[in-house]
Formats: C-alpha cells, structure tokens, sequence
C-alpha cells in the first residue's frame, strides 16, 4: 500500500510519501518565521502561504520518493480538526490530484494522526493504549480501544498544554514559539522559588464519564501574569529560568497526573504520548520516571513525528484505506472535530 499523505491543518505545510511501514518521503515546511513577529498564528497568513509551498512540495516528495500518480494507491488528507482556511487548501489540492489522477481520496482526522503515529515506530505497540495528544490547540486524553475506535477521557478546559506554554513565553518576553524556549530555560531554573496553584477540577465517577479526566492551564496563566506583576518577585529579583522551571513543572504535573490516574483506572499499562509539547524534555523525564515507578510502557514518538507532519496522516489514512475506507469528491473540511466521544 502506497499513499501520499497532506497535512495543512495549522501552521505547518507537510507531505509524505508512506509504502507500509516505510517512510519514502516526509517534507515539513514551518512557517515559524512568518508567525513569529505576530506572537502566534495568524490564519489568514498560514492558508496563503500552504498554497504557495504545497505544489512544489508535492512534486518534490513524488521525485523523491520515485513514485508517479499510477503508483499510488491513494491521497490521504487531513480534513479536521484545525484552521478552516489552511485545511481547505490541503483538501482542496488532494482532490484536484485524486480527481485528475483518478486516485482515492482519504480523509484523516488530525489528531488519530497523532495518536497512532506511534505504532508506526514501534510495531509491537498495538491497542489497547492510553493516548494523550498535547499540542498547541489540543490536550486530549484517550483510550484508544482498537484503531478506529476512540474513547474521549478528557480534555483541557480552556488553554491547550502547548497554548499555555506559549502564553507563558509570551509574558516572560521570551519568543515565539515559547514551548522549546520554556524547555531550555527550565533545565536550568530553580522551580521551588515559586510556587503556581493547581487547578481544582472535580473527578466524577466512572472513567468513561464526559469530563473525567479534564485540564485546565488558563488560571495558571493568569498566575504567572500575577506573579511577573507584583513589583517584589517581578523578573528582577526571580530569575527567568526560575520563572519558566516552575511554569513548565505545574503543566508536566498536571498531565502526568492525569495519565498516571487513567493507567490505573483502566487497567492499561501502556501509555502514548504525542504532539509537540511531547518534545518537552522535562515531560520525556517525568514520563520515565512515571513508567517505571508504575510499570508501565510509555511510547513517544521520535521528535519530528510528535510535532505537526504528514508521515502520521498518510499512517492514519493507510489505516482507513486496509480496512478498504476512502471518501468521495464531496468530502469537507471541519474545524472543531474530537475523537471519540465521552460516553
Ligand atoms: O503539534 P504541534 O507542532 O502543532 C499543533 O498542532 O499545535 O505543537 C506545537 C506546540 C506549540 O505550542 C509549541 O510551543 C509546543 O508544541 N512545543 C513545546 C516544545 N516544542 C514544541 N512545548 C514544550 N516543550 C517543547 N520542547
Ligand atoms: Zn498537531
């Protein structure tokens, strides 16, 4: 089975050219350069410059791999969630080659993208896994049953992990994007000079019940804009790295607690963790750590598969297009699309 894979759904314009298990092609272009002056994504901007890069990109994964149309079995696509705009271009392209070509159209959910990426690395990882995909606009927990089968746990409230530490780069004037400037700044910082409040979400009953497993990072947010503001701990006398270990620890804490109490909820002993706040190296530790103090297994997948790319799209079509699935001209795109639902 050979498809190519398109992702366009943010801020990255990714294409992947996937035979099985092996990657023949796998082109990223990051538009950080053209965010970074606007301290975050600007849509319009993302849609306008994925359709500038993508054709080329196309035809350079296609040479690269040494692959023509014919040899194709299929175009996967990312059709949700994400910028409408951005995921219209992707959608778009697909269909206009699907449709010259004459070859099947696919359409993947962004975020199975994520969560299944990992099986492509570790063939011995088969459900039922535990999934956590936190990114900059999703942390999400799931219970992936079988491929295709997905059971929301819970969600953040408010901000997404990587949001959060975005914001928190924001006010420490530290950049864009503020997830690896946080993790660079941490590994030097003192965490315990100050101390961020844990959010008070309650747990309900069952684990399948909606919500039971929620997040929240925007009051920790607010804390740290409180702390930067009061005149006697402000930058000066608190040190960066101090301010960014602290920040980063409450977030880790937060998402290692969730896993850990939906491993031992379900029964399950093996844990996938994606996305790119998944690059975090305080997170990668923690998750270590966690792993072997409960026994569990824990898969991350290598760097340039936890942040956006087209490798897990085409993997996640490719498991569609075995179970013989593809989707007609008339497919959408939709921005707010979870996975699974909570009941
Ligand atoms: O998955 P991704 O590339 O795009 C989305 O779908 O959002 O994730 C980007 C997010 C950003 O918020 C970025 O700050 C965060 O992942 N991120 C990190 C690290 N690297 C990227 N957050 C914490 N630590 C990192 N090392
Ligand atoms: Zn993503």
């Amino acid at each position: 089975m050979l498809l190519l894979g398109i992702e366009t759904s943010c801020d990255e314009t990714a294409v992947a050219v996937l035979e099985n298990r092996q990657v023949r092609a796998d082109l990223i272009a990051s538009q950080d350069d053209l965010h970074a002056a606007f301290g975050g994504i600007v849509p319009e901007l993302a849609s306008r410059r994925h359709l500038e890069v993508l054709p080329t990109m196309v035809t350079e994964a296609m040479s690269g791999a040494q692959v023509t149309w014919t040899d194709l079995d299929g175009i996967a696509v990312t059709v949700a969630p994400g910028l409408i705009g951005a995921l219209l271009v992707g959608l778009a392209y697909a269909k206009g080659i699907a449709f010259a070509h004459n070859r099947p159209l696919i359409g993947v959910n962004h975020l199975e993208g994520h969560l299944l990426v990992a099986m492509l690395e570790h063939p011995d990882l088969t459900p039922p896994f535990i999934g956590l995909v936190v990114s900059g606009g999703h942390t999400s927990l799931y219970f992936v049953e079988q491929v295709g089968q997905y059971r929301l746990l819970g969600a953040t409230r408010d901000d997404a992990a990587g949001e959060a530490f975005d914001k928190g780069a924001k006010l420490l004037q530290l950049g864009y994007p503020g997830g690896p400037l946080i993790d660079r700044l941490a590994a030097t910082g003192d965490r315990t000079r100050l101390r961020f409040p844990r959010p008070k979400l309650r747990r309900k009953g069952s684990p399948f019940e909606v919500g039971a497993y929620d997040l929240s990072f925007s009051g920790l947010k607010t804390a740290l804009a409180q702390q930067l503001a009061r005149p006697q701990s402000g930058l000066s006398s608190i040190r960066v790295e101090d301010y960014a270990a602290a920040f980063q620890y409450r977030i880790i804490e937060e998402l290692v607690d969730r896993l850990a109490v939906a491993a031992h909820d379900l029964q399950c002993d093996r844990i996938v963790v994606a996305g790119g706040v998944a690059a975090n190296r305080g997170l990668r530790a923690r998750l270590d750590t966690l792993a072997r103090k409960e026994g569990l297994r824990c898969f991350i997948p290598r760097m340039r598969y936890c942040t956006d790319n087209a490798v897990m799209i085409a993997w996640a079509g490719m498991q569609r297009a075995w179970r013989g699935e593809k989707d007609d001209l008339a497919l959408n795109a939709t921005a707010v699309a979870e996975l699974g639902s909570g009941t």
